[in-house]
């Protein structure tokens, strides 16, 4: 019979060193140790007698259970980590390009002449830009209250000149920024590069690119980023850079220097004429009533934005769409069903987000007409 105090010192011995080396991150030992220490404690159980005995065997079970679950978690880890970014990857390279013609965002035509100019025509008339010694490239940031359109115009660029779309948010690369996705960055960077013509979009921009001096992660992320932007950008004219923000005073202001996202566009809430172009858009071929008066919600919606005038349209055909299931007939969609909704939907864009808009255009025009002075 081995001697007991003996085998719970070695015991105790195998679980320090099991606890040791997974702190490390060294299973393997972690595990051999583990198992070594469910053995001794079903040495210990079998040398116990009565209730004692039970607890023990219980005992070396778990932590030979234990010892094998340490394997299988890191396996499993690493298993998930490697797909995910494989998938991510292969995402970038299945890049499509988007369906969403300009035609089919509402209003902001200065906006679309802006951009026309300055991404659009240097792509599809290069000899012309060439004529002019016209400047080209450059990244663009659109900016502005969310749900205006912001990503559905970076969608409608890449359609309009036959590019592929690589759509990242700035939240996503944050959460994952380790060694490895510095290196997705860079994958993403290059497989755009190989493309005849291709679009970066990077939504949420300010999370990934914030002001620095606070936070050291935040800096070093900047600047790594920004060594990629230079790296590519303003190199092949056929790559594009946008961005976009609704937090546009939170992105550092090295970010929107010359050669990088050096145009900011406003985009704005949408006024009458583009918010009757979505109501009608989104009640086309519906049944509405004879005295249906769209030009009433248009003036009814004044701060919602195109994100919101979807949503109300959609909720306010739920009690028509309820009746006509319930009847089994075509009930009409009324004024009435949309004062319902608008009574309990208010513009997801407060005033006071507007106004912090609108102070921020104010510093950018007044910086610009003082440059003008000086110059
Ligand atoms: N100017 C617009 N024209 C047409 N639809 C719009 C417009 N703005 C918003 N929408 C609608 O709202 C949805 C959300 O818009 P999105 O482009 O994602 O907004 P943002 O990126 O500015 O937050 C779009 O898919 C579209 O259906
Ligand atoms: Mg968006």
């Amino acid at each position: 019979m081995e001697d007991i105090e003996l085998l719970n010192n070695t015991f105790d011995l195998y679980m320090k060193k099991g606890k040791e080396a997974k702190e490390k991150g060294n299973y393997a030992l972690a595990k051999r140790n583990f198992m070594l220490a469910g053995e001794t404690m079903m040495k210990i159980a079998k040398v116990s007698q009565g209730k004692l005995k039970e607890v023990r065997l219980n005992r070396a079970k778990r932590i030979v259970e234990l010892s094998e679950r340490i394997g299988l978690e890191k396996e499993k880890k690493k298993e998930e980590k490697g797909e995910d970014e494989e998938d991510e990857v292969k995402k970038w390279q299945q890049a499509q390009i988007p369906n969403i013609h300009f035609s089919d965002v509402a209003g902001l035509d200065d906006v679309k002449k802006a951009i026309k100019i300055r991404m659009i025509n240097p792509i599809l008339y290069p000899d012309k830009y060439k004529l002019y010694n016209k400047k080209t490239g450059g990244g663009v940031l659109l900016y502005g209250p969310p749900g205006t359109g912001k990503t559905m115009i970076a969608k409608a660029i890449a359609c309009e000149v036959g590019a592929k779309f690589y759509a990242v948010k700035g939240s996503d690369i944050v959460s994952k920024w380790v060694g490895e996705s510095e290196q997705n960055i860079n994958s993403l960077f290059e497989e755009a590069n190989k493309q005849d013509r291709s679009i970066i979009f990077i939504d949420e921009m300010d999370s990934l690119l914030g002001k620095r001096g606070q936070d050291i992660h935040n800096d070093k992320r900047v600047n790594e980023f920004l060594q990629q932007i230079d790296g590519f950008a303003g190199r092949n004219p056929n790559l594009l850079l946008l961005g976009a923000t609704n937090r546009p005073w939170d992105i550092d202001s090295a970010a929107t220097r010359s050669g990088r996202f050096s145009q900011k566009i406003y985009i704005p809430l949408p006024d009458e004429k583009a918010r009757k172009f979505m109501l009608e858009k989104n009640m086309k071929n519906v049944p509405v009533s004879k005295n249906f008066d769209i030009d009433k919600i248009v003036k009814q919606t004044e701060l919602y934005s195109g994100a919101d005038i979807e949503e109300l349209c959609d909720r306010a055909k739920d009690e028509p769409l309820l009746k006509a299931i319930e009847t089994d007939s075509v009930i009409e969609v009324t004024n009435k069903d949309f004062d319902n909704i608008l009574k309990i939907f208010p513009p997801s864009v407060t005033e006071s987000e507007l106004k912090k808009f609108a102070d921020y255009n104010n510093e950018i025009d007044s910086l610009i007409k003082n440059r003008r002075k000086k110059k």
